[in-house]
């Protein structure tokens, strides 16, 4: 029955799946399916982000708390908000301005660049883990994966930032119209900060 439910808002909110370049989507598959097109589009990727370093980090390993580490996260999603911001669908007054100056197959290879490397976890308050552990199973397993990997259509967690776990969340849950997404909305609806605060300390350890 919860299945069925699940299926059901799946099929009422399909556009939660939104990756709505399908064309931009394809051309990443199949460059990530060719073992030489996708060393040429890392290394690109390594040259196009050089300023993306200043917030980024390093290799996409962000060191600021607000800033999301940009390491192993998958392509397809990074691609997509690559877009969001374009379009303005997703808002940050420093990234949509930014990323205008990514152009056609750039912002492909930015988003194999950082999906290459990998991204170590952070030390939680370990106290939160096991409760944040709980939620996670119960509420975001089935979409963000049992490691929290992710996968094609939705982002890898594991090893991102506290501050910006709890931001992004917190924006979905209360729906500011900051980043959209009907899937997310309908996911974090029950979360109470304390439960969020959790939550992203389990995420932040996990390799
Ligand atoms: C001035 C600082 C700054 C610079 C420079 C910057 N970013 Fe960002 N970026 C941010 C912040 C802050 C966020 C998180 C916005 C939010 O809270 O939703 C972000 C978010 C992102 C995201 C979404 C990540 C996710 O997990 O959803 C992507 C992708 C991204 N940036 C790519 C880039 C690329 C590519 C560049 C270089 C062309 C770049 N950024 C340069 C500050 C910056
Ligand atoms: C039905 C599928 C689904 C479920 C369940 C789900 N998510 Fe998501 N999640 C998504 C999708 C799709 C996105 C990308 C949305 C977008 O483009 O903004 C996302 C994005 C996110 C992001 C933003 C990642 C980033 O890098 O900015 C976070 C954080 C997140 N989810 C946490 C959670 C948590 C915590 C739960 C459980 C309370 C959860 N999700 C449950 C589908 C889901």
């Amino acid at each position: 029955m919860r299945g069925l439910i699940f299926l059901a808002c799946l099929l009422a909110t399909s556009s939660g799946f939104a990756q709505s370049d399908p064309a931009a989507q394809e051309r990443l598959k199949s460059i990530g399916s060719d073992p030489v097109a996708l060393r040429a589009a890392v290394d690109a990727g390594k040259k196009v982000t050089f300023f993306c370093t200043n917030c980024h980090g390093e290799d996409g390993i962000s060191k600021t708390p607000d800033v999301p580490n940009l390491a192993g996260q998958n392509p397809a999603y990074l691609l997509e908000q690559i877009r969001k911001f374009g379009s303005g669908e997703r808002k940050d007054a420093f990234m949509q301005g930014l990323i205008k100056v990514l152009k056609g197959d750039e912002r492909i290879q930015v988003a194999h660049y950082y999906a290459s490397i990998k991204v170590p976890p952070s030390v939680p308050d370990a106290a939160l883990v096991p409760r944040g552990k709980e939620l996670f199973a119960k509420l975001c397993v089935r979409c963000h994966g049992e490691q929290a990997h992710g996968n094609e259509l939705f982002p890898r967690l594991a090893g991102q930032k506290v501050p910006y776990l709890k931001t992004s969340i917190t924006r979905y849950r209360d729906q500011t119209g900051v980043r959209n997404n009907q899937l997310m909305a309908i996911a974090t609806a029950p979360l109470k900060n304390e439960d969020i605060t959790a939550i992203a300390n389990y995420l932040t350890q996990l390799p």
